[in-house]
């Protein structure tokens, strides 16, 4: 529904376009689309991973020089740099990467861990093998991140340590979140599997807390296809995480390791990463500065335009933070302030042609696993409702991002919005 002031704050966008867009139908009505470009362009400038020819030329280079498993060590050495932090693994995935965060933490069956619950399943369902309890933590609905506020109210005397997600890439508040765990004597491990290469105050996140994990799938900022990491401040909390997954390091600890003695069986699984995944994540890191300047410049050259639209904001970002953006450009939509539905806006903007969709993320709470006593020695603690995972899920879309130059169809997409928002009382009436 348009209320007056709605309507007012609209005829300004609407006189700011120009005329000919203005006057332009929909192409819901059979006006012409704003992105013209053709569809085999506007694919190859938002397709993800791209793997250039000289990412293709390290893997058939290893595949002849026979040297594979060299690559791990390598791999894990520049994290190290890059990341700043003294210990590394590269696991066979972000999720085997938390398996083995979740040994070394090596807490008693029954321990608390706060988690959010707008997140990936591999963040909390591993936790079930080691008697650990999940206790499912809202999101801030100004960033879709890990609600401290809220996690202050379901500590309990069991809790033993935390697991905030850097939601789409963007950090969570960890200077807060590092005071509060010191002051509540909680162990800080992160989920930074969406985030790798994002900063707080110049610290990457990953390497804020005690252990923190990042993912090298293919759809993540850092791809490698399959691919994960996890950190460790503290050489104990390494070696546990290393034995638990690769047999064949035990032997390479210190002589006073506690760990060696497990050469030959570690404890159970084999996580290691596969040697032509690392030889991608080496690739990628090497240009990750460059691919992640790449994509925020262009999103602000976009979102820079479309945040003039009454009703449209994005994901609250403080100035000591330097975020990137994984697989979309998140937008919240408020329908209020618009003026016209969510649904009204994604038909519209079809139409004109935007790879806009609504961005709904699982909320895990929700799920079957959680709810089974049968999964769980000691069972999740489960709330009804999370009321600013809903609103999240309730406002935002995404769109894709532009992952090589492409000031065209920068230039269509705001002129898609712009459009659509110069049209609002005839969308107010589809709603
Ligand atoms: C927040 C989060 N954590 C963990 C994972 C698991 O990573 P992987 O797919 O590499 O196992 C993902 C992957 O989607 C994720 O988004």
């Amino acid at each position: 529904m348009s209320t007056r002031r709605t309507f007012v704050a609209g005829a300004t966008v609407a006189a700011a376009a120009p005329a000919a867009r203005r006057t332009e139908p929909l192409a819901l009505n059979q006006g012409r689309p704003a992105v013209s470009l053709p569809p085999d362009r506007h694919a190859a400038l938002t397709k993800w991973p791209r793997f250039a020819a000289a990412d293709q030329q390290a893997v058939l280079d290893l595949l002849e020089n026979n040297r594979y498993y060299q690559e791990i060590p390598l791999l894990e050495q520049e994290e190290k740099q890059f990341l700043g932090v003294p210990f590394v693994k590269a696991h066979c995935n972000g999720t085997s990467a938390l398996m083995s965060m979740f040994f070394a933490l090596d807490l008693p069956p029954g321990s608390e861990i706060l988690v959010p619950s707008y997140t990936a399943s591999a963040t909390i369902a591993p936790m079930r093998f080691f008697g650990l309890v999940p206790v499912f933590v809202d999101a801030d609905p100004r960033t879709c991140c890990f609600d401290l506020h809220h996690a202050r109210k379901v500590i309990t005397p069991q809790t033993r340590a935390m697991v905030p997600q850097h939601a789409w890439g963007l950090p969570c508040d960890l200077d807060e979140m590092t005071a509060f765990c010191r002051e509540r004597g909680l162990i800080l491990c992160e989920d930074a599997a969406q985030s790798h290469g994002a900063t707080l105050q110049g610290k990457p996140t990953g390497a804020w807390g005690a252990m923190g994990i990042f993912s090298y799938q293919t759809s993540k900022v850092l791809p490698a296809i399959e691919g994960g990491l996890g950190m460790y401040q503290k050489q104990e909390y390494f070696e546990r995480a290393a034995a638990f997954g690769d047999y064949t390091l035990p032997a390479t600890f210190p002589a006073g390791s506690p760990y060696r003695q497990y050469h030959d069986t570690g404890f159970g699984p084999k996580f290691r990463i596969h040697p032509l995944a690392a030889a991608l994540a080496r690739r990628q890191l090497a240009k990750h500065p460059a691919t992640i300047q790449l994509v925020n410049r262009q999103v602000r050259q976009l979102n820079d335009r479309l945040l003039q639209l009454p009703g449209l904001s994005e994901q609250r970002r403080r100035k000591d933070m330097e975020r990137v953006h994984w697989a979309s450009n998140i937008l919240f939509f408020d329908q209020a302030k618009a003026g016209f539905s969510k649904e009204a806006l994604l038909k519209a903007l079809q139409a004109e042609g935007v790879l806009a969709a609504a961005a709904s993320y699982p909320e895990q709470h929700r799920f079957t696993l959680y709810r089974e006593a049968r999964w769980w020695h000691h069972a999740p603690r489960i709330p009804d409702v999370l009321p600013g995972c809903a609103e999240v899920n309730r406002k935002a879309i995404r769109l894709p991002l532009f992952t090589s130059e492409a000031p065209e169809l920068i230039e269509q997409y705001a002129a898609a919005f712009e459009k659509v928002w110069a049209h609002r009382a005839e969308l107010a009436k589809l709603s």
